[in-house]
């Protein structure tokens, strides 16, 4: 088995390259895309000893055929990520995922490849209940740049795969947990970051105790082996969620470690007043199981930094 990575670098890239050729015993190489736009050279350090190529190059410009002819499955990672940030750069963020995602598509149609595509339950926006992958395109309500290009993304791997593409599209709650790449960008590993540092943690006003989703970094992980093992290749969308957590719950988990959190609430325009719970039951009716903890997760990232 022969597996094409793309922004293998990253925050859930350099935990996946990692793990993924002991998770899968037959895989014989990896191959790794990145174009180090978010400068994670680390991520390459002392490797498993393990058959990897890696090609720094932006997706858009490879030639994705001469690398296609032998891979058997594609897991898409690579974007701009950062949510919050994509209202000042939204024109680049839809230019760079959206083309991304179609350059990949289209060689893994030409080339019957098997594609996982990642999206990101910030597609759903406002809701005022439990969502699931039900929710009409109507309902969806993204609320950043970043988001609305995911459903763009979406809606052209979903076209594609009436088409005879072979893909599955993860929904993934924001990530938790530590690996060589990791961001600090979103909630959790912000908050840990500022509480480790003993900066107010900055809490978007409205947020406090609303529910969001989030996933930790290991079952994003295991996700992926269990996608290609049950081979679900259905053209279908799953949200894959460890749990749904209002920030003073993810706060209280990091108070648990480091004690008198200063708190400081601040206004981003994706605020918005509603709460809302991400069905993952879709995921686990595949027979998938979320094994991953909030308390273990927050508890190992903090332990990171140990001159605090
Ligand atoms: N981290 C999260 O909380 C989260 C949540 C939901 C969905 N996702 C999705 O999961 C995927 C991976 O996320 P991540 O957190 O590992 O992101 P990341 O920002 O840590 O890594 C993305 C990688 O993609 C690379 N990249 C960007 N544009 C590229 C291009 N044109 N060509 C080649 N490489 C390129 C970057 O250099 C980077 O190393 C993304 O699609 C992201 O939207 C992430």
């Amino acid at each position: 088995m022969k597996i094409l990575i793309t922004g293998a670098l990253g925050h859930i890239g350099s935990s996946l390259i990692r793990e993924l050729p002991y998770m899968l015993k037959n895989i014989d190489n990896v191959t790794l895309l990145d174009n180090l736009s978010s400068q994670r050279y680390p991520s390459l350090f002392n490797l498993p000893n393990h058959k990897y190529t890696f090609i720094q190059d932006d997706i858009r410009n490879t030639d994705m055929d001469k690398i296609l002819v032998d891979i058997d499955y594609v897991i898409h990672l690579a974007a701009i990520t950062d949510a919050a940030g994509s209202f000042s750069n939204a024109e680049e963020v839809e230019r760079n995922n959206y083309e991304c995602t179609k350059v990949i598509a289209n060689a893994c149609l030409k080339h019957n490849v098997k594609l996982i595509t990642l999206s990101s339950t910030s597609v759903y926006g406002t809701q005022d209940e439990v969502v699931s992958e039900d929710c009409s395109l109507d309902d969806l309500n993204p609320q950043s740049p970043y988001a609305k290009t995911k459903l763009l993304e979406e809606e052209l791997v979903i076209e594609m795969c009436n088409r005879g593409l072979n893909a599955v599209i993860c929904r993934f709650g924001t990530i938790f947990g530590d690996s060589i790449g990791m961001r600090f960008h979103t909630a959790v590993n912000k908050f840990c970051w500022q509480a480790i540092h003993r900066i107010p943690l900055t809490v978007w006003s409205s947020a406090y105790e609303q529910k969001r989703p989030y996933l930790d970094l290991k079952d994003a992980t295991n996700s992926f082996k269990h996608l290609i093992e049950k081979d679900l290749f259905d053209g279908e969308i799953y949200n894959v969620l460890t749990d749904n957590f209002t920030v003073k719950n993810v706060i209280d988990e990091i108070e648990k470690n480091i004690p008198d959190l200063k708190i400081e609430y601040v206004d981003n325009k994706i605020m918005n007043q509603l709460s809302y719970d991400v069905s993952n039951n879709k995921f686990i009716n595949t027979g998938f199981q979320f094994k991953g903890s909030l308390q273990k997760s927050i508890k190992e990232t903090i332990e990171l930094f140990t001159y605090r």
